[in-house]
């Protein structure tokens, strides 16, 4: 008898296996590994599950190349799709990831139709985008990862800058996961205190720099990819709180339908995430400026969703 939760991660790369790591060793559930790349899956679920006695985890992981192995998923989590290399948007992998997440949408919905979708493959708007619409899901069980991890590393900076705990830093990046990103320093405080009150503008400025470069630092680093930990992580902590129902306010791609002026287009918002996937998004009173801002994002990913449907349909 199973009475776990059963997770399926698509793609046994960096981001997948590591993700499915910190979801066995956190016990959220029963982990599936599926990869396209014969043996890569097996092996590295089996690593994984050797892994459990070390530390003393029961989660099961098992790798394997049938997409039937995803069948009655609670949450599914997309990571298959081709990294970047030093030089390339995000925007650049978008045609050949547009086929990977067409294949990948038919498996979920012919073997976990029931499943709550996070998606990590980028562009990251874009690819969920796409899940959402090749699954026929409704938009409350698709969902993209992108501001946890833009607001991990601006916290991240902050930490280091102000050699304070991040465990006491509360951030908020909305808009789409590229340069158009959209921090808010408003929201942004350390133990309740707003940044402002203890770091001057100008060090402000430099470290939303780098947060809205941050993938973009470690790809020119690695040279042969991109991130992998801190992004594996952030759709873990997506999963944990839609696997225990735990209503957190989190930073995600959600699907629009007129909030902040938007509507037909998933972009970074404030939501509420628990058992039913996006149970609601939540619209803040943006200043002019970051409204604009969040508008302008919008409009770079509407025009990049036309592009990745017109080579979905071969035009
Ligand atoms: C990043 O920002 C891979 O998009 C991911 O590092």
């Amino acid at each position: 008898m199973i009475r776990r939760k059963k997770i399926t991660v698509v793609g046994a790369g960096n981001v997948g296996a590591s993700a499915a790591l910190y979801l066995a060793e956190r016990e959220l559930g029963d982990v599936v590994l599926l990869d396209v790349v014969e043996g890569i899956p097996q092996g590295k679920g089996l690593d994984m599950l050797q892994y459990g006695p070390v530390s003393r985890f029961d989660s099961r992981i098992a790798g394997t190349e049938d997409p039937a192995a995803m069948k009655d998923s609670d949450v599914v989590i997309v990571t298959a799709g081709v990294a970047r290399k030093p030089g390339m948007s995000r925007l650049d992998l978008l045609a050949i990831n547009a086929k990977i997440i067409r294949a990948v949408a038919q498996n979920i919905r012919a073997h976990a139709p029931g499943a709550i979708v996070v998606v990590i493959t980028n562009p990251l708007d874009v690819m969920t985008y796409l899940l959402w619409k090749e699954t026929g899901f409704p938009p409350e069980r698709v969902v993209g990862q992108a501001g946890i991890l833009d607001g991990a590393r601006f916290a991240a900076f902050i930490g280091q800058d102000l050699g304070v705990s991040v465990e006491d830093i509360s951030t908020l990046v909305l808009g789409g996961h590229g340069d158009d990103m959209v921090p808010l320093v408003r929201y942004t405080t350390v133990s309740g205190i707003p940044l402002a009150e203890l770091m001057p503008q100008d060090k402000i400025a430099a470290l939303v720099d780098r947060t809205r470069n941050g993938g973009a630092e470690i790809v020119k680093l690695l040279k042969t990819g991109s991130a992998y930990y801190a992004p594996a992580a952030s759709g873990v902590q997506m999963a944990e709180a839609i696997l225990k129902d735990k209503k957190r306010i989190l930073a995600c791609s959600a699907y629009l339908t007129g909030q902040y002026g938007l509507s037909d287009v998933y972009i970074g918002v404030p939501v509420v995430l628990g058992g039913g996937g996006v149970e609601r998004i939540i619209e803040l009173k943006l200043a002019q400026e970051e409204k604009t801002a969040l508008q302008n994002s919008a409009k770079i990913y509407k025009e990049a969703i036309a592009d990745a449907i017109k080579v979905l349909e071969g035009k």
